[in-house]
């Protein structure tokens, strides 16, 4: 079995597996348990859900049934757009327990910024759920917290009321998007970010530019994509059902892309589209 040697540290000394493992479309049941199974036993020990994928119960079954100990796992889940505030996230963070059968968390996010439920007061139903987040991390029962999706405006209204900085945002960070503005404001306040559809969703596959590269450094398409989240310095969350894929997608710390090849494929702008607006979205 290879476990990945690689981890971030985040800003309040937390460390976390470089990569993380995916589970967006991962069907509850079968699909997903055996998915998460496959990449527990390839490696991984960094499991990315979210209460919107309604498959936390399966990658609590899988965590189970891998036979590795809790405590040597990353699990990761998301709040669901409809339960931000901070009574209803404190609810829905039990449910979130209930479903994965864990007494903690390593990492919860705040999903989106500003889904629809909230958007006309955003700004007071992030401030509550931030204040049960913190409550929740001080009470231990979370690891780490952070965001997604956020961008500077928004973290700038949370961090009016927080007294804890997120440690993470996840958002979309994919060859041709680098999003550098909200990387660089994230980076000046000690977030780790988390890149979100590392493959562009499957679409990278068709990118010339990519195919060349992958011949190149005789590695595969997913591999080098893998590879330049790393060197970019973001924690890819590659997502597969495919068990030699998933293998595949681990096997990325025996190379080097060349800094001229990072910047190449972080050019490619547009090649697998951008991400949503959060201010925007309706969901
Ligand atoms: N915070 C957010 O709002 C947000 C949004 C989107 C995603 N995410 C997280 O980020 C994770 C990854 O993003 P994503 O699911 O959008 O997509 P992705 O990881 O960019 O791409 C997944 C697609 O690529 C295929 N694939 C994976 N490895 C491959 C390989 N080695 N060769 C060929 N095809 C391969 C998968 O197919 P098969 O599965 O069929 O093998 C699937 O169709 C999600 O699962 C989720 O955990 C978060």
């Amino acid at each position: 079995m290879k476990n990945p040697t690689n981890f971030y540290t985040l800003s309040n000394g937390v460390e976390i597996p470089s990569i993380g493992f995916g589970t967006w479309q991962a069907h509850n049941g079968e699909v997903a348990i055996s998915s998460v199974v496959s990449a527990i036993e390839a490696g991984y020990r960094h499991i990315d859900t979210a209460q919107l994928y309604r498959n936390e119960e399966s990658v609590g079954i899988a965590v189970k049934k891998s036979g590795v100990d809790r405590k040597e796992l990353f699990i990761t889940s998301k709040l669901e757009n409809n339960e931000h505030g901070y009574e209803k996230t404190l609810a829905a963070f039990e449910g979130t327990m209930k479903k994965l059968d864990m007494d903690y968390l390593d990492l919860f996010l705040i999903h989106w910024p500003n889904p629809i439920a909230s958007r006309d007061q955003w700004q007071e139903d992030n401030a509550g759920t931030w204040k049960a987040f913190e409550e929740l991390y001080r009470a231990k029962r979370i690891r780490a917290i952070g965001i997604s999706n956020f961008h500077p405006h928004h973290i700038e209204e949370l961090l009016k009321t927080a007294t804890i900085v997120p440690m993470v945002n996840q958002i979309r960070l994919c060859p041709g998007e680098t999003q550098d503005e909200i990387v660089d404001y994230c980076r000046s306040k000690n977030m780790l970010l988390e890149a979100y559809s590392p493959l562009g969703v499957g679409k990278i596959f068709e990118v010339p530019e990519m195919q060349e590269l992958s011949k190149k450094y005789n590695r595969s398409i997913a591999q080098i994509c893998i590879r330049w989240s790393l060197q970019r310095g973001y924690l890819p969350l590659p997502k597969s059902v495919t068990p030699e894929r998933i293998k595949e997608n681990l096997d990325v710390f025996d190379f080097n892309l060349e800094d001229a090849d990072v910047q190449l494929i972080s050019n490619l702008k547009g090649c697998v589209g951008y991400s949503a607006n959060p201010d925007t979205i309706t969901f």
